[in-house]
């Protein structure tokens, strides 16, 4: 399946606990293939659930989502895990690094998941090499600075070539300058390969690289705003 184009209608989310959170209260969202997209928004205000919803991670509670024309709704589970396996990566703080494995270990493993065993290690160290980390292969991630584990996590989220990348904050407890080098790696992959990127932060430095800014507000995009160079 190919992944291209992300569209949402009158998407909702509730989280049901004791109490009732309507995170998501009818979400319209248009992105096109190969388009970097920031979200930005004060803490609490729907990004994460945005991504979980719009890349079938978390079930939604009202609406639509289309992920290149496919309906999320009408997709079994496996379905959905198989599409986010072969055509999506992701930069998110949950989806940590395995700690027993190197570096390419980590890398090469969507890879082997997603059953493409086929020069795995080759595409998972060109995938290092790309990120700056050719001479870093064989270190766990407890012998990796933030911003070189930060950029094991890119290594692995672009290893499969996705359509779409996922990126919560990926710069986010990172310095400026470490910041603004995964923000160049991230730019370059998406104007040369064309993946389109969507990337939740709180810093604008970083959004003002990005294509367009969407500004979340209590649930909803209150402001789409077109970056235009
Ligand atoms: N699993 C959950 N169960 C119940 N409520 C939740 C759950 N996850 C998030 N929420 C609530 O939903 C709202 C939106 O949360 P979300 O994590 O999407 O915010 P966010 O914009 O990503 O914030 P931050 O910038 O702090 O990461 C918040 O009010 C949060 O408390
Ligand atoms: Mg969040």
């Amino acid at each position: 399946m190919i992944a291209d184009i992300i569209r949402s209608e009158k998407l909702h989310k509730y989280y049901e606990g004791e109490v009732k959170v309507h995170a998501l209260r009818g979400v319209d969202l248009f992105i096109k293939k190969g388009e970097m997209v920031a979200i930005m928004g004060p803490s609490g205000c729907g990004k994460t659930t945005l991504l979980n919803s719009l890349s079938g991670l978390d079930d939604i509670s009202g609406g639509k989502v289309w992920i290149g024309g496919k309906d999320l709704n009408e997709l079994s589970d496996n379905k959905k895990t198989e599409m986010r396996a072969l055509s999506m990566g992701f930069v998110f703080q949950f989806y940590n690094l395995l700690p027993v494995l190197s570096a390419v270990e980590n890398v090469e493993l969507p890879l082997l998941l997603a059953g493409k065993t086929k020069d795995a290690r080759k595409k998972a160290e060109k995938a290092l090499d790309l990120v700056g980390l050719s001479h870093r292969y064989d270190h766990r991630p407890s012998a990796l600075s933030g911003g070189e584990r930060q950029r094991v996590t890119i290594a692995r989220a672009i290893v499969n070539e996705p359509d779409i990348i996922w990126a919560d904050e990926p710069t986010g407890d990172l310095d400026t300058e470490t910041s603004d080098k995964i923000m160049d790696i991230l730019c370059k992959l998406n104007e040369k390969n064309g993946h389109t990127m969507i990337l939740v932060t709180h810093e604008d430095r970083v959004a003002e690289r990005a294509d367009r800014i969407l500004h979340m507000e209590s649930g909803l995009i209150e402001k789409d705003q077109n970056n235009g160079t």
